[in-house]
């Protein structure tokens, strides 16, 4: 994600400008810029790499005059970090510069329009599009302007606007992506921010801009506008966070916060991959009937987590496209003399794009022949770069060491890879197909449902009562136990408790011998098909006194009576379910670990990215 600061009032805008996006700066970013209006000539500086290079191209500000700017770092999204693509993006005409936060859905229906009436794009990104839209509706009235605007842009949007012909005005517009009115009226100045923190320094009293709402921000008044253009009233609030506290939107870790991202995260990597018409558009990468046709497998490839969204991966592809999918971790794949070629495709996972040895595993399936697609989170990352492919999941920065939101959307890449392929091979019937797409555009307001204060405090009393236990168990079947792996996973990273998954049928193989009285078992009940051999499995487990702590689907909620809690998960399908069952299952490692006063977001001995082999 991105952040964005804005500032009118009597003061220089560029070094305030500067300052904000310093405070932005823990959101992660490769490229930053500023705009800003005098005299009725908009100046735009760029810069690739951290805002200190801005601070040098621009003299730490001083080398642009105005009093009212807008700036912007950027977490690229469509297009490669480079000056180019970062933003703030200017008109033909010079009279109009944006800043933008999130994503336009339909900029190439919008660009093509553009395009096709005489603008010229001089970027890759989706962001430039609204500038040369507002371009081309000016009338010389701003707001109608913008209401014309609103009605065109689909998709999540936060943008700051300077127009040439009003001096001294920021005006903003919003939808789906937070955007506030920072208000400092003691000393005559106003900012627009995407997050608190951008502007804090100098106000503590905001406005929240509501989704189509309109603002004109000036030193002396911010007038608020609805999706019609019609006069609204908006009523400040206080801000009481220090700026550490607004880095983390309010939360105590990043973690908690990156958990409480996941709807949005899912929207972003879902939604604008899904048609009007229910295909399935891989941001181009071309998966032909043929190709399909000629692969005898699917390798997939990962470390850490993004190694256990590939196992969840391996269940969906195999069952829905039927291609038999070969899931392996990266370090062990690289020293595997790995039989691969041109009849098998490599899916590799990762968040940061980096992890030195999934990075090697790539360069090596493609030594050998194999087509390689990357589903990555960092955009023009190592990974990014050299894949023959690449899907980006729009999880946005990830700060937390252990991965949440990445995770989760890299699962849901993988289903949309999983679905297409499905479809092309003829493997799915329509119903099931539409079915699904229905249940993926539907994850993100779930996920919404688990975060609601309630259930957030049954968990957070779940997790005290279990806290003070030294291991944990978690079982589950098919794709449960791909879920389990990464409970479990989650749990031993943070909270330091000795957790294991396993897949339920092999307990009676060993495990079960240190089932006591006591032992915590965390058991997935989401595949309806497997309830019965679930059901013997935990009851093997309770048999032995053990302690049962069942997440289950609605449809299995009948396993309250063989456990002794049960965590029900909003009503989905059972294929979509593991994206549900982590949610669950980080917020119970999250709050276990709270309650044990551990390290959070910087676990002992582990790193976000791991560049070694
Ligand atoms: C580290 C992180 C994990 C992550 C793994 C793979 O171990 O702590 O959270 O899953 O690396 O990282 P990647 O960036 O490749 O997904």
């Amino acid at each position: 994600m991105c952040g964005i600061i804005g500032y009118t009032g009597g003061a220089q805008a560029a070094p305030k400008l500067l300052n904000g996006l310093k405070r932005l700066d823990y959101r992660g970013y490769d490229s930053s810029g500023i705009a800003v209006l005098e005299r009725g000539k908009i100046t735009v500086v760029k810069a690739e790499g951290k805002v200190a290079v801005l601070d040098k191209k621009t003299d730490f500000g001083n080398a642009l005059r105005g009093t009212v700017g807008i700036g912007h770092t950027r977490w690229a999204t469509h297009g490669a970090p480079s000056d180019a693509n970062a933003h703030p993006h200017a008109s033909n005409d010079g009279r109009f510069a944006i800043v933008h936060n999130g994503i336009i859905e339909n900029f190439f229906e919008l660009k093509q329009t553009l395009a096709a009436s005489g603008c010229v794009f001089s970027s890759e990104t989706d962001s430039e599009v609204i500038v040369h839209l507002i371009e081309t509706l000016y009338n010389g009235d701003m707001l109608a302007t913008l209401v014309k605007a609103e009605r065109e842009l689909k998709g999540s949007y936060a943008v700051g606007i300077l127009c040439a012909d009003a001096p001294n005005t920021i005006y903003a517009i919003r939808k789906d992506n937070p955007l506030m009115i920072g208000i400092n009226g003691k000393n005559g100045e106003n900012f627009i921010a995407s997050d608190v923190a951008a502007a804090l320094e100098y106000t503590h009293e905001f406005v929240l801009l509501g989704d189509g709402e309109i603002a004109a921000v000036s030193p002396a008044e911010v007038a608020f506008y609805d999706a019609d253009g019609k006069p609204i009233t908006k009523e400040p609030y206080t801000v009481k966070w220090n700026i550490e506290q607004a880095e983390k939107g309010g939360y105590p870790h990043f973690m908690i916060k990156e958990i409480h991202e996941q709807p949005r995260a899912l929207t972003d990597t879902v939604r604008q991959r899904i048609k009007r018409d229910g295909s399935i558009d891989l941001d181009g990468i071309e998966l032909t009937p043929e190709y399909i046709a000629s692969l005898d497998g699917i390798d997939i490839i990962g470390c850490g987590s993004a190694y256990h969204a590939g196992i969840v991966g391996k269940y969906f592809i195999e069952k829905h496209a039927r291609i038999r999918v070969n899931c392996e971790l990266a370090s062990e794949y690289i020293y595997s003399d790995p039989i691969t070629g041109a009849n098998r495709l490599t899916l590799i996972i990762s968040q940061s794009g980096e992890t030195a040895d999934t990075l090697a595993a790539l360069r090596l399936a493609k030594k050998r022949g194999s087509r390689t697609i990357a589903v990555v989170n960092v955009v023009e990352s190592a990974i990014a770069r050299e894949a023959d492919g690449v899907l980006y999941t729009h999880a946005g920065p990830e700060i937390a060491v252990a991965t949440t939101k990445g995770y989760t959307t890299q699962i849901a890449a993988l289903y949309l890879i999983g679905l297409k392929a499905a479809r092309i091979k003829g493997a799915i019937t329509n119903e099931r197909y539409s079915a699904l797409i229905k249940e993926l555009l539907s994850v993100s307001d779930k996920v919404s449902a688990m975060l609601a204060p309630a259930e957030i405090e049954q968990m957070l009393a779940l997790a005290k009562k279990y806290s003070k236990n030294h291991c944990a168990f978690f079982i589950g079947r098919g794709a449960d136990y791909a879920a389990s792996l990464e409970g479990a996973l989650k749990l031993k990273e943070i909270s330091y408790i000795h957790a294991e998954a396993y897949a339920a049928g092999e307990l009676k193989h060993g495990t079960i011998s240190l089932i006591e009285e006591g032992t915590v078992t965390l058991a997935l009940v989401t595949q309806s098909a497997l309830y019965p051999k679930m059901e013997s499995n935990i009851k093997s487990v309770s048999s032995r006194k053990g302690t049962v702590i069942a997440v289950a689907s609605p449809e299995n909620a009948k396993i309250s009576s063989a456990s002794d809690k049960v965590i029900i998960l909003p009503e989905c399908d059972d294929d979509i379910a593991p994206i549900l069952a982590a949610v669950a299952l980080q917020l119970f490692a999250y709050y276990v670990a709270d309650c044990r006063k551990c390290d959070i977001d910087k676990p002992r001995n582990l790193a976000k990215s791991v560049t070694v082999e």
